[in-house]
């Protein structure tokens, strides 16, 4: 009997597993049993992480012994027994009564294996027809499949906060940045709905992706198929996929899914980390647009007088892992050649890690776009600052004067220049000053500098102008309203 094995760091390799004799491996059997044993255990094993797909692994073996009788390759006494068996091992492990146990390696073994206590020999006849390599492949479909429905009613829910947060800010105008200089006025409304544009491309991108991932692998067997008479349709049928896969050795080799979502995944928490960054200049005194309501905030051990944005910061961190998940993914598969390696083991604790925690990052954000008040009277301030309304200005040119652009441009850089000098905004230079630039300006020119008037003026289709954000809002509430999720 090996002892346990210790890294050279002096950590026990021995880790997790309670109520378990951890140095008998049932399926190497003697040969196995020295300290090596113990690290090839601790290499092989995926227990510990593939466990939470016990509920998939279960209805994906109850849907195959179900086929199995039906093409009379088992009898209907034994499918019976099995279904009932493996009813009781996910009612334990549901309640946590159920011992997970390392030497089994897997959820596969370790199912099967209390089903054979259960119920007996009959269990030795569910793995007719199938493998370990189709089962898993089946297994993390499927929860990638449910994963991508949770996240896509999450999606959902954050887009409906933000749209019912635009339409009452149709009207607060803030300043619309570019290189995070002021550009031009907008307003905060049209700002939250760009980002339910993104998430609704977010959304397409799940769509596509569930779309084609919705076949079965099941029946591939270990890689070329079997010669069992099985129906292939059945089981994706009760499996609720559209169809079976229809080549067996890609069936077992593919983790396209797997690659989709975290490539859509990944793209959502970038969206997410920018209304994140955005979020935690907002409500710096700096900026002050925004305030984080006390739930969404954190204070300081040290400084009294700190509101942190911590929520905003680990949405805006955890697109690190979210990318790093995808990029673990694609780089593990790039080497493999078909079909099945056990390299592929490793794809699942990426997307167990990335997945929950993008789900956390959009009920995040949910939370803290819902209830963050909006200082409208400080956003508007700083709309007018930085010169914002230089292109009204250079518009009023083109359009009264019949100026072509590029000369009001210039004519405008000149004026901003005589501004930034007297270091007041263009409204409080006077006619006169203006007009030694250009004569011709008349004081309707002063109409144009306010920043209310300049996002009213934006009305061109997707433009800022409050009456086109408030009717884009409405008609995403409706669509969102009517979405089934
Ligand atoms: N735990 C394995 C995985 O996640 C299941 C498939 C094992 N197949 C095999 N031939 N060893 O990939």
């Amino acid at each position: 009997m090996a002892s346990a094995m210790k890294t050279p760091l002096g950590r026990n390799w021995v880790t997790g597993f309670s109520g378990e004799d951890v140095m008998s491996n049932k399926m190497w059997g003697g040969r196995f049993e020295t300290g090596p044993a113990a690290i090839m255990e601790e290499i092989n094993a995926s227990i510990g992480f593939d466990r939470r797909l016990w509920r998939q692994d279960i209805d994906g073996s109850k849907a195959h012994v179900t086929m199995l009788a039906r093409q009379g390759i088992v009898t209907e006494a034994d499918a019976a027994a099995i279904a009932k068996g493996l009813d009781q091992v996910a009612g334990e492990i549901e309640a946590g009564s159920f011992t997970f146990s390392r030497a089994l390696e897997d959820i596969h073994m370790n199912v099967e294996s209390r089903l054979r206590e259960i119920v007996g020999e009959a269990a030795g006849r569910l793995h007719t027809a199938r493998s370990r390599n189709d089962q898993i492949a089946t297994d993390f479909r499927l929860w990638v499949r449910d994963t991508v429905d949770e996240l896509d009613g999450q999606i959902v829910a954050l887009q409906k906060v933000l749209a019912a947060r635009a339409l009452e800010h149709a009207a607060t105008v803030m300043p619309g940045f570019t290189h995070l200089q002021s550009a031009q006025p907008t307003t905060f409304g049209h700002h939250l709905l760009a980002y339910v544009e993104m998430l609704a491309r977010d959304r397409g991108r799940l769509a596509d992706a569930r779309k084609r991932m919705n076949e079965c692998p099941l029946g591939a067997a270990a890689l070329c198929g079997t010669s069992f008479p099985i129906d292939r349709h059945m089981t994706a049928a009760a499996l609720g996929f559209d169809r079976p896969t229809a080549n067996s050795l890609d069936s077992v080799s593919d983790r396209d899914f797997a690659m989709e979502t975290l490539a859509a995944a990944a793209i959502i928490a970038v969206h997410l980390s920018r209304l994140a960054e955005e979020i935690v200049l907002w409500c710096t005194p700096q900026f002050g647009f925004v305030r984080l309501s006390d739930a969404f905030s954190t204070g300081s051990s040290i400084m009294p007088q700190k509101r942190n944005p911590d929520a905003a910061e680990l949405v805006r961190g955890k697109a690190g892992r979210i990318i790093g998940a995808l990029n673990a993914v694609l780089v593990l598969m790039k080497g493999l050649p078909l079909s099945y390696a056990k390299d592929m083991q490793e794809d699942k604790e990426p997307a167990f890690d990335a997945l929950p925690n993008l789900s956390l990052c959009l009920a995040a954000m949910a939370g803290m776009i819902g209830d963050l008040t909006v200082d409208a009277k400080q956003m508007k301030a700083a709309a007018g600052s930085g010169y914002a309304t230089a292109t009204d200005l250079a518009d009023w040119l083109v359009r009264t004067l019949k100026m072509p652009f590029r000369d009001a441009h210039h004519v405008t850089g000149r004026i901003v220049g005589l501004a930034s000098a007297k270091r007041v905004g263009l409204e409080r230079l006077t006619l006169e000053e203006m007009q030694a630039v250009e004569p011709r300006i008349d004081d309707s020119i002063f109409a144009v500098l306010g920043v209310a008037k300049s996002v009213r003026s934006r009305t061109s289709y997707g433009g800022t102008a409050p009456d086109n954000v408030r009717r884009q809002a409405k008609r995403w509430l409706r669509q969102l309203a009517r979405t089934s999720v």
